[in-house]
């Protein structure tokens, strides 16, 4: 018998059992009329004699999603969340929810106002705030410590990653897995319960043994501390969280750990972070759109993947295959290489299995997926190949010719080309249409970023379907233009340049590093380079006879000496044997003085600020021109980028959001503060000059006839090879 009485939710009952569901399509947020209904039909159920329990569940795919964003900043309808989830944890009847589906934020909030929960093994529960800059502020900092403990639940707040019903059940999120018809369960369970004629069902407000276990034991908050700092450097809501469940531990009153994680929850609002991790959010859901190819633009099937070179980064990009279910044949022309490219997948997966990521058989699984082969021919049935050899323009067309003899009409033929134009290659195909740049990022199986390079000829099914393999493998994809550079590379050219050219005029590695870590970025520029290798552009300058340029004259000067960077143990840094812990390189300041001096530049201080102004508005000065010429599509895009594949804070929202918050006309005024410094370099993009004079932001790239002309890009200025 079902009374659909009103709202959002549905009442039904069964027996002596209540069954309230939430139906807010898609996703079921806690809307006004959600709140509404289950405020209703809790008083409806503890007022009915007959009813001895109640099942809360979710209609759809979705249990229930958390507050509904489009109420934010409104005065709420009805009952405020609070109140309706006070209601059902003050029920005078059991409430067991009965988890159908997701169950995040405040959907698993809403279940630990529950005296049960019990979900189908396809459930997922968890509580992602964190990635959003905020944290659980509907009771979740308070009801989860004292559910699975204090350590767990800041383990789950602090990563903010969803669990698989079978690790909630292990961890003690949820009492049960239904196998087979959850509602029949979910009532089996609760007559159960009735049954034993309990004087009261537990609330997990009342579960105080494991909180007043971690009273007085400081490794609880410390271990978490070290989590955050080690995991989510510089973020602000991870600290708030712990403070949470400090509160959570400390305080006898649960009520006074709730207030005070609202009022935790309220800075964390206020916090700028939060407008950049939303933005982050956001902004990655957008990348993956690509404006002028139409939504319903047919995929083509991807059921298997040919790698061709098992290098560093053939190696890397089968395993995303693999791990994404899709069968993929490595192929090498030499067999040793071939060789010890399997072994590395080989040892790589077998790290994950020793660190608990991945169990034997999912080794196994995914392993056996990854077959060797020495055969062109045996990439005849492939519906797509990802070319990962040397970085040579001759050898990839020579490949690309190669493949599309042997490979099917239909399968898209893919270059991982750090800098090769996409065309070039293309033209030695008769399938120009099926050839696109996924350019992933070393190591490719760990990186999330994965710049999709759109040729001129690549159709729209060609994009479309690798933008969705790029979703398959979980990456964050990107879509470039075919442009020197791309995205990323084109944008680090100026920010590596201001780095070289801030060494020249007196800072050293190590502040130069420290300035730029401490704004946010994971790894400064210097140990960046020392990371790549100093050999790179020393040894391509040598092949190409070019004269070194100012900016790269001494880490030039370094590789004569041998200082390569870490493969040597010694470049701007010194490293010990086997770490790669940089230690200062006092020997080298000779050099600096020296190559300065020679270059007539007077070393001066130069401060912190200045050293982070001039690295990041280089990114920022180039970005505007990606946009300009519409080689990114917009200025989150590069956002993406950045934070995906070049250690940018996340918390700052990238590159080119930070310069809108910071305002472009203060980036203009930076700017011209140091164009006495270099005139040429720092001349504003004119579209940062137009919209900073129209107080304007970044956002969507021109319209195609309003774009800069493609390739205004000059190297030469920007100190690349
Ligand atoms: N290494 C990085 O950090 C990185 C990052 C992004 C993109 N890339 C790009 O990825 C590509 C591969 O780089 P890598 O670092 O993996 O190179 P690598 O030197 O590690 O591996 C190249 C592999 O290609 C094989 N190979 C060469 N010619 C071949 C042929 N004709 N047929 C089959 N196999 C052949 C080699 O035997 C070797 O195993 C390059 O275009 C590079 O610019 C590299």
């Amino acid at each position: 018998m079902t009374n659909e009485l009103k709202g959002k939710v549905n009442y039904s009952v069964n027996g002596n059992i209540a069954i309230l569901e939430v139906d807010n399509p898609p996703v079921n947020p806690l809307s006004s009329g959600v709140r509404a209904g289950l405020s209703e039909y809790i008083a409806k159920a503890n007022n009915d004699e007959s009813i001895e329990g109640i099942i809360l569940t979710g209609a759809g795919r979705s249990f229930i999603a958390g507050a509904d964003i489009s109420e934010f900043g409104q005065k709420p309808d009805g009952p405020d969340l609070h109140t309706a989830l006070k209601e059902i944890e003050f029920s005078k009847k059991p409430v067991l929810a009965a988890i159908n589906g997701t169950a995040l934020g405040g959907g698993l909030e809403t279940a630990l106002v529950c005296n049960y929960r019990m979900g189908t093994n396809k459930a997922i529960v968890g509580l992602p705030e964190v990635n959003l800059g905020l944290l659980p502020g509907a009771g979740g900092t308070q009801r989860l410590p004292r559910l699975i403990g204090p350590s767990q639940a800041l383990k789950m707040m602090i990563a903010g990653t969803p669990m698989s019903a079978k690790k909630a059940l292990q961890q003690g999120v949820i009492d049960a897995i239904s196998e087979n018809s959850l509602i029949d369960d979910a009532i089996a369970f609760l007559h159960e319960k009735i049954g034993l004629n309990l004087i009261e069902h537990p609330k997990v407000r009342d579960k105080n043994e494991k909180v007043l276990e971690a009273r007085g034991d400081d490794n609880v908050l410390s271990e978490a501390k070290a989590l955050a700092a080690k995991t989510r450097r510089g973020q602000f809501a991870p600290g708030q969280i712990i403070a949470c469940v400090e509160a959570a531990i400390n305080e006898d009153d649960f009520d006074v750990g709730m207030k005070k994680e609202s009022e935790y929850f309220l800075e964390c609002l206020v916090n700028p972070q939060r407008e950049a991790m939303i933005h982050i959010f956001f902004g990655e859901r957008a990348a993956s759109k690509i404006s002028d190819i139409p939504k319903e633009t047919p995929l083509l099937p991807i059921n298997s993947a040919g790698i061709v070179g098992s290098g560093t980064m053939g190696g890397g990009i089968a395993m995303n295959f693999a791990n994404a279910g899709i069968p993929v044949l490595v192929l090498d022309q030499d067999e040793k290489n071939l060789e010890r490219g399997m072994g590395v997948i080989e040892k790589n997966y077998q790290m994950m299995v020793d660190r608990g990521r991945m169990t034997q058989e999912q080794k196994d699984m995914v392993l056996g997926l990854i077959t060797p082969t020495l055969s062109y021919e045996d990439l005849s049935d492939v519906d797509i190949a990802v070319e990962a050899v040397y970085e040579n323009l001759e050898l990839k067309q020579e490949i690309f010719k190669s493949l599309d003899a042997v490979t099917k009409d239909h399968a898209i033929l893919a270059s991982n080309t750090s800098g090769l134009d996409i065309d070039a290659i293309a033209s030695s195909t008769k399938r120009p249409g099926k050839v696109v740049g996924t350019h992933f990022f070393s190591p490719a199986n760990v990186m999330r970023l994965l710049e999709v390079v759109r040729g001129k000829d690549s159709s729209d099914e060609t994009m479309a379907t690798v933008m969705s393999i790029g979703k398959r493998m979980g990456k964050a994809a990107v879509v470039s233009l075919n442009a020197p550079g791309f995205i990323g590379n084109r944008m680090l050219a100026g920010y590596t340049y201001q780095a070289n050219m801030l060494l020249l005029e007196g800072a050293l590695p190590n502040q130069v590093d420290s300035a730029l870590e401490s704004f946010g970025m994971s790894m400064g520029p210097f140990r960046m380079m020392d990371l790549v290798g100093l050999d790179l552009g020393w040894r391509a300058r040598k092949l190409a006879n070019i004269e070194t340029p100012l900016a790269n004259k001494i880490s030039d000067a370094l590789c004569e000496q041998d200082r390569f960077g870490q493969k040597t143990s010694k470049g701007f840094y010194n490293y010990s044997e086997g770490s790669r812990a940089p230690n200062p390189a006092p020997e080298n300041e000779a050099i600096y003085k020296e190559i300065s001096s020679q270059n007539n530049i007077e070393r001066r201080e130069i401060s912190d600020q200045e050293i982070i102004d001039r690295c990041i508005l280089a990114l920022v000065n180039e970005g505007a021109r990606i946009l300009e010429e519409g080689v990114a599509q917009r200025s989150g895009d590069m956002d993406i980028v950045y934070i995906n594949g070049y250690g940018f804070p996340i918390w700052r929202g990238g590159p080119m959001f930070y310069a809108n918050q910071l305002g472009l006309s203060e980036v203009i005024n930076k700017m011209s503060a140091f164009s006495k410094l270099d005139e040429n370099f720092w001349k504003p993009a004119p579209l940062l000059q137009k919209l900073a004079d129209n107080s304007g932001a970044f956002g969507e790239a021109p319209a195609p006839e309003e774009r800069a002309q493609l390739l205004s890009f000059n190297k030469a200025n920007m100190g690349g090879v």
